[in-house]
């Protein structure tokens, strides 16, 4: 903190020094600018806690109605798939105790969720896996309100696919008055030819060399044909949850009155406009729907039409019934959010080039700069300072880059500027992208960074930011691997 005041005094120095020899135009662009310009985006800390909230949670091997009813055997938490929807009030703490019941050792992470590192479940990293028959009691307080879920992660690839996720939504308090509030979850199997079984071929050659595994039955909360039934008038939050392994969805939601709201559980500047939004693997986006009453006895179909080569209705939305007064409120896609418009003239601190080699268990690795996971080199980031990163696709793949327990803000894409007034978790990159993004990682500790593909991932494109308080960061090499 000392440096960050002393150098801004220094920046208000330098000007007036030179006001002889040139007009200022501009204020001086640097990081310790684009720190305070930071300022007031999200808090450090979580708000004092006001209870504790207690979830029991086991992992075990399940047979679920699934699709249109058929009984299908899966992993799930609790016996329901998706997992359960944890809702909690923010402020309140969670105190959630795990029970793994699977043959496999495993782990819970909170995706998206600013949580004290040692709660971050990722194993070898932040905590041992949880064996078969053991427990793990994860705690923390969420600092955000918003749209968040948990999964596994270990072997994702599998774990996740047979049915191991859930979503944590963390309300806003005092409560904001939708009248209803409603969380679908996308995503797609692929199953056996007879439909009978989640196809157990997992890692296959084509999904590690290609996008990563994607399945041709697509559900909305475990169900085809999902449907929601408002009354015309009705004001509905949707949050919306892309738990695939591997797809990405671009909803439409043509005819309708609908807002987005928030991304990756972080409100937006302002509301904006549902077109063109997409949700890669990991990715969340909450959308304000006001449902008129001149929609009474309509049907919208929610397409997604992100492949070119085949679109999927998701679900779709029914107005019937008697009329209700719509709510009134503001939107609250109201954060403060940073231009960082002169970001562009600090340095890139690091590269993170993203590409494929042959080698590794599958026979196909993908590497960040050239490591897979397995020999990953931790990047060290300062605790409070403005860094620019960037990722670079020099592979014709797609890798949404995820990064743990920090949000960040697009600033630019192929060096176009990105018109991104929210932060993210998770951005996607097609093939060639070169993407910057601007972070101040707000907590110390060892924080994942790693393609959502999970097939992707589990064949070693997954790194480590050692985000380390600034005094230290300036003054040691990265810590070593543990
Ligand atoms: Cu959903 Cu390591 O992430
Ligand atoms: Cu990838």
């Amino acid at each position: 903190m000392a440096l960050a005041s002393s150098l801004l005094i220094l920046l208000m120095l330098v000007p007036s020094c030179s006001r002889q020899t040139e007009t200022r135009e501009k204020p001086p662009t640097t990081e310790a600018a684009m720190q305070e310009e930071f300022k007031g985006a999200y808090q450090q800390e979580a708000p004092p806690s006001t209870g504790v909230r207690e979830f029991e949670i086991t992992a075990k091997p399940s047979v679920v109605s699934l699709f249109e009813g058929r009984d299908m055997e899966v992993w799930a938490f609790n016996g329901t798939v998706p997992g359960p929807t944890l809702r909690v009030k923010l402020g309140e703490t969670i105190r959630l105790q795990f029970k793994n019941e699977l043959p496999q050792p495993t782990t819970i992470h909170f995706h998206g969720v600013r949580v004290p590192n040692a709660m971050d479940g990722v194993p070898g990293v932040t905590q041992p896996p949880i064996q078969p028959g053991d427990e793990f009691t994860y705690e923390f307080t969420p600092k955000d309100a918003g749209t968040f879920w948990f999964h596994p992660h270990v072997r994702g690839s599998e774990q996740v696919e047979r049915g191991l996720f859930g979503t944590l939504v963390v309300e806003d308090v005092p409560s904001l008055g939708y009248s209803q509030d409603v969380v679908w979850v996308l995503d797609d199997w692929r199953l056996t030819p007879d439909g009978s079984k989640i196809d157990p071929r997992f890692n296959t050659g084509g999904d590690l060399m290609h996008d990563g595994r994607w399945g041709s039955t697509v559900t909305v909360n475990g169900r085809l044909n999902h449907e929601l039934l408002v009354k015309p008038g009705e004001r509905i939050r949707l949050r919306l949850v892309n738990t695939s392994n591997a797809r990405a969805y671009a909803p439409n939601f043509d005819g309708l009155d609908a807002k987005v709201i928030a991304v990756d559980g972080m409100y937006t500047e302002r509301p904006l406009d549902p077109a063109g939004f997409v949700l890669a693997p990991g990715n969340r986006l909450d959308l304000d729907v006001r449902v008129t009453k001149e929609q009474q006895g309509e049907l919208f179909a929610v397409v997604d039409q992100f492949s070119s080569r085949r679109t999927y209705q998701l679900a779709s939305i029914r107005v019937d019934g008697v009329p209700v007064v719509t709510p009134g409120f503001k939107s609250p896609a109201q954060a403060k959010i940073p231009d960082w418009k002169d970001a562009l003239s600090t340095p890139v601190h690091t590269d993170f080039m993203l590409n494929a080699r042959r080698g590794g268990k599958f026979g196909i690795e993908w590497l960040i700069n050239n490591r897979p996971y397995s020999d990953y080199k931790p990047t060290s980031l300062a605790a409070g300072k403005w860094h620019r990163l960037r990722f670079t696709n020099s592979s014709g793949r797609l890798h949404p880059m995820h990064i743990h327990g920090q949000f960040f803000k697009v600033l630019t894409r192929n060096g176009k500027p990105a018109d991104e007034p929210y932060f993210r978790d998770t951005v996607l990159l097609r093939p060639r992208d070169v993407v910057d993004l601007g972070i101040v990682p707000l907590d110390v500790g060892e924080w994942m960074m790693h393609c959502h593909i999970l097939e992707h991932a589990e064949a070693g494109m997954m790194t480590v930011l050692s985000v380390q308080s600034a005094d230290l960061a300036s003054e040691t090499p990265p810590a070593p691997k543990p």
